[in-house]
Order: C-alpha cells, then structure tokens, then sequence
C-alpha cells in the first residue's frame, strides 16, 4: 500500500492502474479510522481492482473552529490499520493547501434534501462536504465510491451530487456498523467519558423501540415527541433534533402512509459530544 500525499502523484498511481485495465474504487473517509470505515474499504477491495482511500480532516465542512482543532488526527494508525486489515491499494493524505491552494468559493445548492436536519443545524457543511468530495471524485475519477449510511443525509446528497454534475461514478450505501450494545461505531465515540458510553446505547435502543412498539399506534409526531423526551429524560442525553422522514427526499411525513421509506433521523448530545444515527421505519418490498 503507498501512502500518497500530492494529486500529480495520485493520478498517475490512478492511471498506471487504468492503464492495467483495472476498476478504481474510492473511500473518502477524515481518518481515526475504526471497524466502520474498513467495513467501506473491505466492501470496495472485493469490488473493486485498485482501492483509494482518502484520509484529509477537510476544514470546508467544520462550522465550529473547536470541533475541526480537537478532531483526532491518527494517521500512522490509520495506514497501519488499513494496511494489515484491508486490501486497498493508496492512501490518499494531503496537505490542506494540496487540495486547496486558493479558498473554493464554489456554493453548492441541493435544495430541500440538504435543508433539513444537519443541513439546518450545521450551516454551510454540505457545501464544504460537496466541495471535498467533488474534488476527490475529480482527482480519482472512481467506477465506485463508498459512503456509509450511517450519514444517510451526506449519503443522499453526494447521490444528488453526482445527478446535478453528471459524474460517471456509481455511489455505494453500506451498512452501519454498530457495537454489540447497539452504539454506531464513530470516532467521535472516543470523546465519551466512561459513564456517557455506558449509556450512549439507549439512543439506538430507543430509537429501535420506537419501531417496534410505537409504530403505527401513534403518529410520526408523536413518536418524535416520544423519542426526544425519553432521551431528554435520561441524564447526559440531549437530542438536539428527531425527524422521521421520507428516505428519497428527506422530507418530514406526516402519516406512516405517505411513502413506501421511512428513516428516522437523530442527532443528540452525549454530554458534549454530537452523536448521530438513523434507524428505517420501513422500505418498499
Ligand atoms: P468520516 O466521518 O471519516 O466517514 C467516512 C465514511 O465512513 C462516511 O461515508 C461515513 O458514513 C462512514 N462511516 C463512519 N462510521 C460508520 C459506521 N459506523 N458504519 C458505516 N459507515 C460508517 O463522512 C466523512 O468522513 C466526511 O464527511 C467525508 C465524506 C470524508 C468528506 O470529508
């Protein structure tokens, strides 16, 4: 595995690769990889002939100055993890003025999708994911690129990304990885005190209850208001926002009847830190 720090060198490992006949995968990740991640980069090895992952804490995409500072920067690990777990091929490293020798002044417009939930709470991120991400796909010009669900809006408007820009790529969805007690896997999951992890997984088990119990004998409002006041309730716990929404547009429903897929989508605090999960209510068979 060559670890590659400048997009001259980037592209012409891409082409050597185009050159053999080979198919390119690409898995954008921000580093401090764990289990989630190299579930990404396992899925686009077996695809996939010649495997790039990125790993670039991109600063376009931080509304807060604290969180893009403290964001873990693991990057031997991230090489030594990737190298002995997986089989990809470059790891893709840049310096912030690699990528962006001039401020990217480009303004992205995604309309409603990218209005709502963290579109709403995190002012201008999706523009700087869209950046990010538009330039990677130039550099790398991939068949696939892998995202996880586990972003399931970032997910939905890098699909959108590639209908608005005509991008000859096909976007893969994959799996939330989760731990045994339910908690989705995060780097962020390493800023918990030890009393915040325990209880962490009762946002996904409620969230789970929700669909079990809750679904259709109560309204999607009132199982919003359900959900945000059970985690309200426990301590540590504070949602910042639940919708459930249709799974295509993003859009809030109102009845469970509404469309065929329906996703739950949360962010709630575990003591300082911004935690987020989704859960489908249901697909279309
Ligand atoms: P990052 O948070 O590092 O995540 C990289 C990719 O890993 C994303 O597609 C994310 O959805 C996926 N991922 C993270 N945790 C996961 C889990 N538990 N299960 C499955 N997939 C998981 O998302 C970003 O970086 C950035 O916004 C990026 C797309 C790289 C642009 O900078």
């Amino acid at each position: 595995m060559d670890t590659i720090t400048t997009i001259r060198d980037l592209k012409s490992a891409v082409s050597a690769a185009r050159a053999k006949g080979q198919t390119v995968g690409l898995v954008p990740t921000m580093g401090a990889l764990h289990i989630g991640h190299l579930s990404l980069v396992k899925r686009a090895c077996e695809e996939c002939d010649f495997v790039v992952v990125s790993v670039f804490v991109n600063p376009t995409q931080f509304n807060n100055p604290e969180d893009l500072r403290t964001y873990p920067r693991t990057l031997d690990a991230d090489i030594a993890l990737l190298s002995e777990n997986t089989g990809a091929n470059v790891v893709f490293a840049p310096t912030v003025e690699e990528v962006y020798p001039e401020p990217d002044t480009r303004q992205f417009a995604f309309g409603p999708i990218a209005e709502v939930m963290e579109g709403e709470h995190r002012p201008g991120h999706f523009n700087g994911v869209a950046q990010i991400v538009s330039k990677l796909f130039m550099f790398v010009e991939p068949d696939k690129a892998y995202f996880g669900e586990k972003d399931f809006q970032q997910l939905a408007i890098i699909r959108k990304m590639v209908k608005d820009m005509d991008f000859k790529i096909q976007i893969v969805g994959c799996p939330i990885v989760r731990y045994m007690d339910g908690l989705a896997v995060s780097s962020r999951n390493a800023l918990l005190q030890e009393d915040e992890r325990a209880i962490a997984p009762i946002i996904q088990a409620t969230l789970r209850r929700s669909v079990e119990e809750m679904q259709y004998k109560m309204t999607p409002a009132e199982v919003i208001s359900w959900v945000t006041k059970t985690l309200n309730g426990i301590e540590h716990l504070e949602v910042e926002y639940y919708s459930i929404v249709d799974g295509l547009t993003l859009q809030p429903i109102e009845n469970w009847g509404d469309t065929e897929y329906v996703v739950g989508c949360i962010t709630c605090y575990c003591g300082k830190v911004r935690l987020i999960d989704n859960i489908t209510y249901k697909v279309s068979e």
